[in-house]
C-alpha cells in the first residue's frame, strides 16, 4: 500500500522523450477507420490488444485484493491482458494467495501474466505460473529499487542465469521487464543469449521508484531519481539488440505515445501508474472508459497515418528533434 500511496502522490516523474518525436502528417492516408486493426501480429505473445495492464499489485491484505479485482474485470471487459505485482510475497506466505488469484478468478480466459524478481528460482517460476495458471511470466529486473530500499537487495549476481534456466524449462513465454529505468541495448544483449520471448523496457519518465522509496527513507539518494534510459530511448536501445518482441511501457499514459512507441517498433504499451490512479480515485468504471477511449484514439491516429495494422506504424516517417536525436545519435543508434 505504501508503493501503491506514494506511486499516486510522487506522480509522473520527467521525460519519456516521446515529446522529441513528431509524425509527418499524410494529407492522403488512402485508407479508412473500418480498415484498421489493432491485433497484435507477431511473437509468442498473443495478446487480444495491444494495451495491457502492468504489474502492480497483489499480496497485502483486501485492499490490493480489491484493486486487483476491479483491473481484472477492466482487463475482461476491455479485451487487454494483465500482470499481477510480485508474487513473492504469496510464495512465502499462501494466506496472500487469495489478492493474486482473484485475477484469474475474474477473468477466466483472459490472458494473465505472472510476475517475479530476478532473484526467483526455477520452482518459485513454476509455482507463480500454477498459481494464476499464467499466460506468461513476467521477470522484473529492478536493480534501483533495491539499492533505495533500506531494505533492499544488494547482490544482482546470477540474474541472467537465473532468467536463462527459467526461460529454457517453463512452457508459458518469459517476459523480462525493467522497473521504470529502462532497458540499454547491453543489457538486451545480454538476454539474447536466454530463450526469453520478450523484453518490456519500462523506460524512464514514468513511475520512478527511486521518488518512491526516498519517501520511505531518511537519508534521501536523490541521485537515483534522475536515473534511467527514458522509454522512447529504450525501446530503440533494446530493439537494436533484441529481435523478438519489444514491449514499451513507462510513463505512456494516452494513444499519442503509444502510437510513437509502435513506429520505434514497440509490439504492445503496457501502463501501470496512470490505470493506477484512475482505478484507485475514479474506480472500475472510469477505468473501462478510458481503456475504451484509448484504443479509439489509437485507431483514430493510425487511420491518419495511413496504418492497417500496427507494424505498418513502424513504416511511418518520424521527425525526431531534440534531447532524443541528441541521445541517439551519441549512441549510434538510428
Ligand atoms: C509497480 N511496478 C511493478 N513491476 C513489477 O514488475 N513488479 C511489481 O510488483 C511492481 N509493483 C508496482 C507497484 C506500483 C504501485 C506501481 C505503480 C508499479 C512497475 C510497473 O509495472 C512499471 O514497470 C512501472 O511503473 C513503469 O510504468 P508506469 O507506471 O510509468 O506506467
Amino acid at each position: 500500500m505504501d508503493h501503491i500511496q506514494f506511486a499516486l502522490s510522487t506522480g509522473q516523474s520527467s521525460k519519456t522523450m516521446f515529446e522529441d518525436i513528431r509524425f509527418v502528417h499524410s494529407a492522403l492516408p488512402g485508407i479508412g477507420l473500418s480498415d484498421v486493426s489493432i491485433h497484435m501480429e507477431t511473437g509468442d505473445l498473443q495478446f487480444e490488444s495491444p494495451v495491457f495492464i502492468n504489474a502492480m499489485t497483489g499480496g497485502g491484505g483486501s485492499e490490493t485484493a480489491n484493486l486487483n479485482g476491479m483491473l481484472a474485470k477492466a482487463a475482461k471487459e476491455t479485451g487487454l491482458a494483465m500482470a499481477v505485482g510480485s508474487q513473492m510475497a504469496a510464495l512465502k506466505d499462501p494466506s496472500e494467495r487469495a489478492s493474486y488469484e482473484i485475477v484469474r478468478k475474474e477473468n477466466p480466459s483472459g490472458f494473465i501474466m505472472g510476475n517475479l524478481g530476478s532473484e526467483a528460482s526455477l520452482q518459485q517460476a513454476q509455482e507463480a505460473i500454477e498459481m494464476l495458471e499464467a499466460n506468461a511470466l513476467q521477470i522484473h529486473l529492478n536493480v534501483i529499487q533495491e539499492l533505495t530500499m533500506p531494505e533492499g537487495d544488494r547482490d544482482f549476481k546470477g540474474a541472467l542465469e537465473r532468467i536463462g534456466l527459467i526461460a529454457e524449462s517453463v512452457e508459458v513465454p518469459i517476459i523480462i521487464k525493467e522497473t521504470g529505468f529502462g532497458i540499454s541495448k547491453e543489457t538486451a544483449e545480454l538476454l539474447t543469449a536466454t530463450q526469453i520471448s520478450a523484453i518490456d523496457v519500462s523506460g524512464f519518465g514514468g513511475t520512478n521508484f527511486a521518488s518512491i522509496e526516498n519517501e520511505r527513507r531518511q537519508r534521501k539518494l536523490s541521485y537515483f531519481q534522475d536515473w534511467g534510459v527514458p522509454t522512447a530511448a529504450a525501446i530503440v536501445e533494446a530493439k537494436s539488440a533484441f529481435s523478438k518482441t519489444i514491449l514499451a511501457s513507462g510513463g505512456i499514459r494516452n494513444a499519442q505515445e503509444m502510437v510513437k512507441a509502435f513506429a520505434l517498433g514497440a509490439s504492445a504499451a503496457g501502463l501501470a501508474g496512470s490505470f493506477l490512479k484512475t482505478a484507485y480515485l475514479k474506480g472500475e468504471a472510469s477505468l473501462i472508459e478510458e481503456i475504451q477511449l484509448l484504443l479509439e484514439d489509437l485507431r483514430m491516429m493510425m487511420t491518419a497515418l495511413g496504418a492497417k495494422k500496427l507494424s505498418d506504424l513502424e513504416k511511418c516517417p518520424l521527425i525526431i528533434s531534440g534531447e532524443l536525436y541528441h541521445y541517439l545519435e551519441v549512441r549510434g543508434l538510428d
